[in-house]
């Protein structure tokens, strides 16, 4: 792998990304302290990260992954005391659950100082808050004593990258470096939980189940639209209005294997609970023996689809309980007009 070459402008090193090690965790700081973009491993899925108070490394995030500027990221904190630098008015609820799940896939959304650079949160006055587990994530957060912003490391619209190698396919001479970490445990990304008004609200679905989150807080609700119709979302959760999670293939959503059905593509793969009696030829096959497996693999298999050409994708829907219900909102997503 290359080492960290020093320089004084992070502009010299943009063109040409560099391989790091996990064990490269201070040269991986150390950029994100000159400004420059770091991809690096979290528990859910790799984090395209930036100096969450520098506007012009925000700046170069939304310009490596082709985001749309009102979309806004996560900030990644080290230690739960610091949320009171980033977030106003932090209830009680948030405090008990940070007790129980941070560090952790769970990300709050709270009233946002004024300090919090625009960007960062597409000029919201709320600012969403994550404290990931993963030991290289945690490594670099607290080299680089910085609130760093982090979105998913894939290009905009595309399958999150869950490996290194899955971030390199979409980012490789777009950011200063690369953390070449394991695949990632989890493999969808953070719960994401509003505590910004009135009811709590779950905007997106992940590894933390809403069971989960009511067992510690009762009133805490699913947007009552997030699981019928993703797409006519409100504003209060501005991801949700672009394009998500798709491959190139089309993606298409059945009860069990002979119900995916013949199309007019030409090749055909499958990722499921159930992996037999099909009534077409399928040229790639996953089956997951549990939930875990599918969420932890379904982004990865979806690249790979794409990699071998494939045209349609037949993947199985799952009952929406516990970590069903981020599965099956991916599913959606990545089904949507393809
Ligand atoms: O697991 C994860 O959360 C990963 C890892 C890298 O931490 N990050 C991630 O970031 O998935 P991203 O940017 O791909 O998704 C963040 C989601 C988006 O849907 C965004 O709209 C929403 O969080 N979000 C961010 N700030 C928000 C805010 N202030 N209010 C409502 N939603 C917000
Ligand atoms: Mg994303």
């Amino acid at each position: 792998m290359k080492s960290l070459e020093k320089t004084d402008d992070m502009v010299t090193l943009r063109g040409m990304t560099l391989r790091l090690d996990p064990d490269q965790y201070l040269q991986a700081a150390e950029i994100l302290q000159r400004g420059g973009t770091v991809v690096f491993p979290t528990e859910t899925v790799y984090g395209l990260g930036a100096d969450a108070t520098n506007v012009a490394a925000i700046q170069a995030i939304f310009a490596a992954k082709g985001r749309p500027s009102d979309n806004p990221l996560i900030i990644h904190l080290r230690f739960s005391e610091q949320i009171i630098d980033f977030c106003e008015d932090v209830p009680r609820i948030a405090y008990r659950l940070m007790e129980v799940f941070c560090p952790g896939p769970l990300t709050l959304v709270l009233p946002k100082k004024s300090s919090i650079v625009d960007s960062v949160t597409a000029g919201m006055n709320t600012v969403a808050v994550r404290f990931p587990s993963h030991s290289t994530a945690q490594k670099i957060l607290e080299a680089a004593g910085l609130p760093i912003a982090a979105p998913s490391a894939n290009l905009s619209g595309r399958p999150s990258a869950t490996t290194w190698q899955a971030v390199l396919e979409d980012l490789d001479g777009r950011v200063d470096a690369v953390v070449c970490d394991r695949p990632t445990e989890i493999g969808l990304e953070s719960t994401v939980l509003d505590l910004s008004s009135g009811t709590p609200m779950v905007l997106r679905s992940g590894a933390i189940t809403l069971e989960q989150l009511q067992s510690v807080e009762p009133s805490i609700r699913l947007r009552s639209n997030m699981i019928d119709s993703p797409v006519d979302s409100p504003a209060n959760s501005p991801g949700l209005r672009h394009r998500h999670y798709q491959p190139r293939a089309k993606v298409v959503l059945c009860d069990s294997p002979d119900q995916f059905l013949p199309t007019d593509s030409k090749s055909f793969a499958y990722i499921g609970l159930d992996s037999d009696d099909f009534r077409i030829q399928v040229s790639m096959t996953k089956h997951c023996d549990d939930i875990e497996e599918y969420a932890r693999t379904l982004f990865d298999f979806f690249r790979q689809c794409d990699a071998a050409n494939i045209e349609t994708i037949g993947c199985q829907r799952v009952e929406e309980v516990g970590l069903g219900r981020a599965i099956m909102d991916r599913l959606r997503r990545a089904a949507e007009s393809s």
